[in-house]
């Protein structure tokens, strides 16, 4: 079980770019890729997924009908497989959570029990036409928490909302590098450092610059129909934008 931890942490931390220097052994492993877990693997979740296999990471893509993934799977080669979204959750170091926000109650009574503890990336925005009363409810008590709601008890960062699937993959192609101005900024925000640690680290892989907005309450700044939502900004414009100190 420590080993476990330990392995999941070293895991972390590369993904994030930190060395453990002060431990000699590390300073000579290769560094590894996380494995991670997609549910919902349409318009996002596909989209983000493809961006995390082409930087070398293992993706599980899921879908309640894992079948209908072959086509996208075989293009990708042996970083990508399909499998239901228990499959995924117990594959992923860290999950990806990208299905529509009305979805979130039924995912809650089938999988919030396994996806306690875990690393939880969450895209999810309600909107009135698509999600009704989870629109209502996000309203109400805020994005962040509405999804800690949902998912108690997970690391839960939210991630890659704020901007369109379209968006993520022309601004994301070949690692970010070739944008004009600049990698794309996407805001992040969470309660807990170390899954924001392990979220930083996937939003850099997948050719983006994170900015950590702050806890999950802080997730309503940009939040769908927020002033915060919608900008294809570098980190430093996007901070600007935001508010944040620089
Ligand atoms: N599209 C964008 O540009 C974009 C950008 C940022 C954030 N978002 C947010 O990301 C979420 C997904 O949007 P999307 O456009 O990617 O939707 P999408 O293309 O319709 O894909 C959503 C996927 O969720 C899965 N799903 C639906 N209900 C489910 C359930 N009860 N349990 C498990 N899986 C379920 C479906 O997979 P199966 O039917 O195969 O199981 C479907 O492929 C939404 O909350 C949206 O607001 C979207």
């Amino acid at each position: 079980m420590r080993s476990d931890l330990l392995d999941l942490t070293r895991r972390a931390a590369l993904v994030a770019g930190i060395a453990f220097l002060s431990v000699p052994a590390m300073a000579q492993e290769t560094p590894r890729k996380i494995r991670i877990g997609v549910i919902g693997s349409g318009n996002i979740g596909g989209t983000i997924g493809t961006l995390w296999v082409k930087d070398g990471h293992e993706v599980m893509f899921s879908s309640r009908h894992p079948e209908s993934l072959k086509p996208m799977i075989e293009g990708l080669g042996d970083k990508a497989r399909a499998g239901t979204p228990e499959e995924a959750i117990a594959f992923g170091d860290a999950v990806f959570v990208a299905v529509p926000y009305k979805a979130y109650p039924e995912l809650s009574k089938s999988y919030a029990e396994s996806l306690k503890g875990k690393v939880v990336l969450d895209a999810g925005n309600a909107t009135k036409a698509r999600d009704g009363e989870l629109y209502d409810e996000v309203q109400a008590n805020g994005i962040g928490a509405t999804s800690e709601k949902y998912f108690p008890g997970a690391k839960l960062v939210r991630a890659f909302n704020a901007a369109s699937s379209k968006v993520f993959a022309k601004a994301g192609a070949d690692g970010g590098r070739d944008r004009a101005g600049g990698r794309m900024a996407i805001p992040i925000a969470g309660d807990d450092r170390a899954a924001l640690t392990v979220a930083e680290g996937l939003v850099r892989d997948a050719g983006f610059d994170p900015v950590v907005v702050g806890g999950l309450k802080d997730a309503a700044r940009f939040a769908m129909g927020s002033p915060g939502f919608g900008h294809e900004q570098t980190a430093p414009e996007l901070r600007k934008t935001l508010g944040l100190t620089p």
